[in-house]
């Protein structure tokens, strides 16, 4: 049986799901966040340390500003909510991504939400936002030129968003599109690989449950045989 430390997962298919139903695809947004949160607490049952969740990407500068803007106010309305909960729960909020050039308010929201819950330790929770994994491994090897650092596997990982954190065991990406979208390129280099078909919004506990399952019993080689 395969252990589980961490847990990616690309939410895809939101917009869609919105559309299918005669409403917007902010509708989809919308009830997206309640997948999340019962996936967080399946999780936490199930001790699961770590989930990571591509929440916003540097190519999603490209859609519409009021799309924009909603997804921005929707991460805003649920922590200013939710956050005592969270801490309660046991949930620490960590941010993977380019926050700095954040709009302001998402920026202090995101700070404070971090910052509250830093000392958690049920269950992490990464959201990646404004995250790029091609800008993230630039970053890395501009950092580590700046300092004369030597380019080592080790320091390389040290200085990407993800330092301390394991790989992750596996990825899943709703939403019936088979790629990967620019997220953790590096991270994901051994990871099992689950595509669904369902859109975000309909991907359900039980589903998850049944990828875990899966998951558990895979052999993983690492090269080895
Ligand atoms: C959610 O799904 C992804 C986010 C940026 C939050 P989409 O908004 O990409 O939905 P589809 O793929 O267009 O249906
Ligand atoms: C990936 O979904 C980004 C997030 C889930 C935040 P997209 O819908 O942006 O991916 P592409 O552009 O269709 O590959
Ligand atoms: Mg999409």
């Amino acid at each position: 049986m395969n252990k589980i430390n961490h847990i990616a997962i690309i939410m895809d298919g939101n917009g869609r799901w919105g559309k299918k139903r005669g409403k917007s695809r902010n509708f989809g947004h919308l009830k997206g966040v309640e997948v999340i949160q019962n996936l967080v607490k399946e999780s936490i049952k199930k001790k699961i340390p770590i989930l990571t969740f591509f929440t916003f990407s540097t190519e999603n500068w490209k859609r519409p500003k009021k799309e924009i803007s909603f997804l921005f106010k929707l991460i805003e309305d649920y922590f200013s909510k939710e956050i005592n909960n969270l801490k309660k729960n046991g949930v620490k909020i960590s941010i993977l991504g380019n926050i700095k050039s954040l709009p302001k308010k998402i920026k202090k929201c995101l700070l404070k939400s971090t910052n509250l819950t830093k000392n958690c330790k049920n269950i992490r929770v990464n959201l990646a936002i404004n995250y790029g994994s091609k800008h993230e491994i630039l970053n890395t090897f501009k950092i580590l030129k700046k300092n004369q650092t030597k380019v080592t596997e080790r320091n390389f990982e040290n200085k990407l968003y993800t330092k301390g954190v394991p790989d992750p065991d596996f990825l899943i990406r709703t939403g019936g599109k088979k790629r990967l979208s620019n997220f953790l390129l590096w991270q994901l280099s051994y990871s099992e690989l689950y595509f669904v078909d369902k859109l975000w919004p309909d991907f359900t506990v039980g589903d998850y449950r049944k990828i875990i399952e899966q998951f558990r019993k895979v052999k993983r080689n690492f090269g080895n045989i």
